[in-house]
């Protein structure tokens, strides 16, 4: 038979389903945030909230792909799965080297992994544990779960336990201890419990909004902790960072990410005060659910941030996956003169599978020009290094065609970036699909504004300047919209340098 060409590309269309080309998603069904992830050896784990069996959130067991160079992913069979009515809600993975918790042996440490068991048929959350033996690749769930019930619970959380979630673990060196913290769902509220045995826990502290001083009101919904020391950059000192995706209250609505520096003595944390104009680790609608990976090499020493692209639930228009991780990206903590910024950067790893498209040099755009509108891709990196003048908009569109595009955009009279979704292909989904979203961006010393932007499929990542800032949205145009133009309206612009590359795994 020979199908009609609208037939022929709608068949197409949805065999493609919009997938990515760079960034991990799953082979069939849902997903959400990522969990445990984790470095053994030469082997990324990523392990994350799945649904094997329908495209919406439920039946959360936790899936597992591996990785040898953030890229590339092998699927691999679930590592934590639903069982007697227990779903596997997200937590954290952490490397015993010392056999503390006694689940491996001296010459055989175990791998550990802390999760929420989730009870649907009586909302109970409690906090377990599953080992690995043999370096990742299967998990065994302790015999003495829970290790921490809901009744443990109970005395710390409004709800009584029924709120208790997200077990980030970490061995604390100068105490001597194992640290787990618990999000409290509805509640802005962190709490911190402590252990000798990574088995046996007991409640130590709680860190609540209140005590965060200069945390704007209405973020609330803390979910997803991550904890860390970090470097600054430019100091000589070290930090401990702090990350939370609350539920309500980020720059685009809806959840988001926002990192806290501080200290941390094995007992609490104390927050340093808040400077809104960094707390935000994105300003897009698709970055949360963030977690790093634990037990990178000491001679690697990245601290690698991935979260989920998706803050619509089971509507974006994809029918075979649901649900995507954000491309991993370096977190460093800079200083310049007393103000502390976080720096973002996709690894470096995908240079490796970028090839040039296109390059300018050292090149004016005046109002009525319009550049690279010969290239065509859906898996692009582009690199762009510009000055406006202070009446300029440049604007960069990618994923083109006819009237449909997404847009990124620099503002030289309020030097704000922007990404703008209005005409990005299908808005109709989700009420919170479409819009504009941005952050202030200065030029840096010499007056250069640098912006990166990753295209992949159904997704714009935009870093800007070193990374300060970034803006990650899914859009979802035509497969036909695979084009890509540079223009200015009101003033000039002054390219010292675009590279435009393909990712072609
Ligand atoms: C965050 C979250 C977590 C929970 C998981 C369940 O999106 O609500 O708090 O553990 O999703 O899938």
């Amino acid at each position: 038979m020979i199908l009609p060409a609208v037939a022929l590309l709608a068949a197409t269309a949805l065999a493609e389903d919009y997938r990515p080309l760079f960034h991990f998603h799953p082979e069939q069904n849902w997903m959400n945030e990522p969990n445990g992830l984790i470095k053994i050896g030469s082997t990324w784990h990523l392990f994350y909230q799945h649904n094997p069996t329908a495209n919406v959130w439920g039946n959360l067991n936790w899936g597992h792909a591996t990785s040898s160079d953030l890229l590339h992913w092998t699927h691999q069979p679930l590592a934590i799965t639903a069982e007697n009515g227990i779903q596997a809600f997200t937590g954290t993975a952490y490397y015993d080297s010392e056999n503390i918790s006694g689940l491996g042996s001296p010459d055989s440490p175990p791998y550990l992994a802390y999760y929420t068991g989730y009870f649907p048929s009586n909302g109970t959350q409690d906090q377990r544990l599953a080992y690995s033996v043999d370096a990742g690749d299967t998990w065994t769930k302790f015999p003495g779960n829970p290790i921490i019930s809901a009744a443990q619970e109970a005395p710390h959380d409004e709800t009584g336990g029924l709120e208790t979630r997200d077990p980030k673990v970490f061995f604390h060196e100068p105490s001597g201890k194992w640290i787990m913290i618990l999000a409290h769902g509805g509640q802005d509220k962190l709490s911190f419990w402590s252990s000798t045995d990574a088995l046996k826990w007991a409640w130590v502290s709680d860190l609540t909004s209140e005590d965060v001083s200069g945390l704007p009101s209405g973020i609330t919904g803390w979910e997803v902790p991550d904890i860390f020391q970090l470097p600054i950059e430019g100091t000589g000192e070290t930090t401990w960072v702090l990350i939370v995706t609350p539920a309500q209250g980020s720059p685009a609505g809806g959840n988001g990410v926002f990192a806290l520096t501080g200290s941390f003595d094995g007992t609490s944390f104390q927050a340093d005060p808040v400077d809104t104009s960094t707390l935000w680790l994105d300003h897009g609608r698709d970055f949360d659910g963030v977690l790093s990976w634990e037990n990178v090499e000491a001679s690697d020493g990245r601290r690698i941030l991935a979260g989920i692209a998706n803050s619509y639930g089971g509507h974006p228009p994809t029918n075979t996956w649901k649900g995507m991780l954000t491309f991993p990206r370096t977190l460093e903590l800079h200083q310049i003169d007393s103000k502390r910024y976080f720096v973002q950067q996709p690894v470096t790893e995908l240079s490796t599978v970028s090839s040039s498209l296109a390059t300018i040099q050292n090149q004016t755009i005046t109002p009525g020009e319009t550049l690279l509108s010969s290239v065509r891709g859906t898996a692009l990196d582009i690199q762009l290094s510009f000055s406006v003048t202070t009446d300029a908009v440049l604007s960069l569109a990618v994923r083109k065609a006819g009237t449909q595009q997404t847009v990124i955009r620099y503002n030289g009279s309020n030097k704000t970036l922007a990404v703008d979704r209005t005409a990005t292909g299908n808005t109709e989904y989700d009420a919170a699909a479409g819009g504009v979203h941005s952050a202030p961006l200065v030029p840096d010393a010499s007056g250069v504004v640098q912006i990166r932007v990753l295209v992949d499929t159904c997704s714009v990542e935009v870093f800007g300047g070193k990374g300060e800032v970034v803006i990650s949205d899914l859009i979802f145009p035509d497969e036909a919209s695979d084009g890509v133009a540079l223009e200015v309206t009101g003033g000039s612009a002054m390219l010292r340098s675009v590279q435009v590359k393909e990712v072609s795994l």
